[in-house]
């Protein structure tokens, strides 16, 4: 199978303790407490890892507000973006080193991982890293009733304590998408990985602590969603929380911020509908509909989980869809030919897995996939898989799966069309394949969706603003829109009265 060698400073890191980050310093949890961390192509255990809880966050939030206040305040907009420019310079040098270690910990094939995830957080932080120079007040011509003469500006200030927790599927770039507008704006962060996969956050807090930041402008907490994650959302120290995961525990985190009316941003679930239309490329349309729904063993918020194709071009885009399923080599993310992982975790195995036996009960044909591949009896692989004709009430139909599985719908009229892709309580993205314009723009328009791919999927530039409709969340990501997530405005008003 021609396994990538795990390079030496992978196995050293890997070998060596895992411990939080507070102050500038690495520690272990203030009761000693660990967990293990598991490679879950072969459900060994590859590190051990400091289980944080209330006293370290408590620690960790200290510290972010003593810098805050402090020595990363005397950091100039300019000199921010030139640690930013070395860090996303230092995130680029060991890419091979991270792509490895998200191979590791969360199972993507080693391509996905150091050509694409790694490449990314690197941009991501660069396109942040020049920000800190442009984020401008304004100032504005008011009209006083008094008829005094008066000036009036405002400041753009860092909105403070962050807290930043981050999911597992996206295990590198998701603390990139939160700490680039953080760094950028001048805020301190408390970053809180997944606990399936803590292990690249460790070591991109290294890099960042090479690059020269301020002791207490980033730490880390690693650990457990109720243990260490709750007391970030409920910490009255923490000024804002931005949340990738579930929606029911952005739900848990919204809640808990009312304590100290804390910021919230949320980037939640999603059940995406992408829509072929009968004049659409159908083999663009079928090869972008397999890797809408296949990319990342279908770990994606994004994931084009509803597929809605014209009943003029069902059987084609059945056959070319089942034949790119065919295709995918699953197999360990780290063996040169895999082009589908493990899911995550035993639990993600058995969510998915439980969708599956509920897709068959409620009379969805399955076209194909739908089983652990023959011959990967250890480790949580699926097949890739595709299933027709579920109502539109089936759960494998309105629930995130959050797996390498698509629902098929055929359909008719296209206002009835819009209405079924419309009708989900998420809003994440959606999609259409045309090379008709007045369609094209005429659904973009009408689906309720906070990205709309025509004609692709999945495309994301750190420029472009990100984020959901309905329950799929709370702002948006990226672009100039995020920059004002993590500032405060404030408004100064000087009577120029003699
Ligand atoms: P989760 O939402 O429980 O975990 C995401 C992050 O939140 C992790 O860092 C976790 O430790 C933390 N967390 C959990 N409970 C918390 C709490 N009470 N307070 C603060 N932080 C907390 O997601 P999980 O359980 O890993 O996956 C379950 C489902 O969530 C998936 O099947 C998928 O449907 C969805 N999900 C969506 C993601 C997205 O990108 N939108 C990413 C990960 C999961
Ligand atoms: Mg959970």
């Amino acid at each position: 199978m021609n396994n990538t060698q795990l390079l030496p400073q992978v196995q050293a890191f890997l070998d060596k303790p895992h411990q939080l980050f507070i102050g500038g310093q690495w520690c272990a949890a203030a009761d000693g407490g660990t967990f293990t961390v598991e490679n879950p192509a072969t459900t060994q255990v590859i590190a051990e890892v400091a289980d944080a809880a209330e006293d370290d966050v408590n620690a960790a939030v200290a510290a972010a507000r003593d810098t805050l206040d402090t020595e990363w305040k005397q950091v100039s907009p300019s000199e921010r973006t030139r640690l930013m420019l070395r860090l996303a310079d230092a995130i680029e040098a060991h890419a091979e080193e991270l792509g490895q270690i998200i191979t590791l910990e969360n199972g993507k094939p080693y391509t996905n991982a150091q050509q694409g995830e790694v490449r990314i957080t690197a941009n991501i932080i660069r396109y942040f890293a020049g920000w800190p120079s442009k984020i401008e007040g304004s100032t504005i011509p008011v009209s006083p009733s008094s008829g005094e003469p008066m000036l009036n500006y405002t400041l753009r200030e860092p909105v403070g304590v962050c807290a930043l927790v981050v999911p597992w599927n996206f295990p590198l770039s998701m603390c990139a998408w939160k700490l680039g507008p953080a760094l950028a704006t001048g805020c301190a962060s408390v970053l809180k990985p997944a606990e399936q996969t803590p292990l690249v956050a460790i070591r991109l807090v290294e890099l960042i602590e090479a690059c020269g930041f301020p002791a207490g402008t980033v730490n880390l907490i690693t650990g457990f969603g109720a243990k260490a994650g709750a007391p970030l959302a409920a910490h009255p120290g923490v000024d804002k929380i931005a949340f990738t995961g579930s929606t029911q525990v952005g739900r848990l985190i919204a809640q808990a911020a009312t304590g100290n009316m804390k910021k919230v941003s949320l980037e939640l679930g999603g059940k995406s509908p992408n829509i072929i239309l009968p004049d659409a490329d159908i083999k663009r349309a079928a090869k972008g509909a397999a890797d809408g729904i296949f990319y990342n063993q279908g770990q994606v918020c994004t994931a084009a989980s509803r597929l809605y194709v014209h009943d003029s071009v069902l059987d084609q885009i059945l056959d070319e869809l089942s034949s790119h399923a065919a295709k995918h080599v699953v197999g360990p993310g780290l063996a040169a030919d895999t082009t589908m992982g493990p899911l995550v975790s035993a639990a993600q195995h058995r969510t998915v897995s439980g969708y599956l036996e509920r897709a068959a009960n409620e009379g969805a044909e399955l076209i194909c996939g739908g089983q652990r591949p023959e011959g990967l009896e250890t480790g949580h692989f699926l097949e890739p898989t595709v299933f027709l004709d579920a109502s539109e009430q089936a759960c494998i139909a309105r629930e995130e799966i959050f797996g390498p599985v698509v629902t098929v719908m055929s359909w008719s009229d296209v206002d009835e069309l819009v209405h079924r892709a419309n009708n989900t309580p998420y809003g994440l993205a959606a999609g259409l394949w045309t090379n008709d314009l007045r369609q094209a723009h005429t659904i973009a328009a009408e689906l309720k969706a906070g990205s709309v791919w025509v004609n692709c999927w999945n495309v994301v530039d750190p420029a472009s603003p990100f984020g959901g409709y309905k329950q799929s969340g709370w702002g948006r990501e990226m672009g100039k829109n995020v920059i004002d997530a993590y500032t405060e405005t404030k408004s100064v008003f000087v009577s120029l009265a003699g």
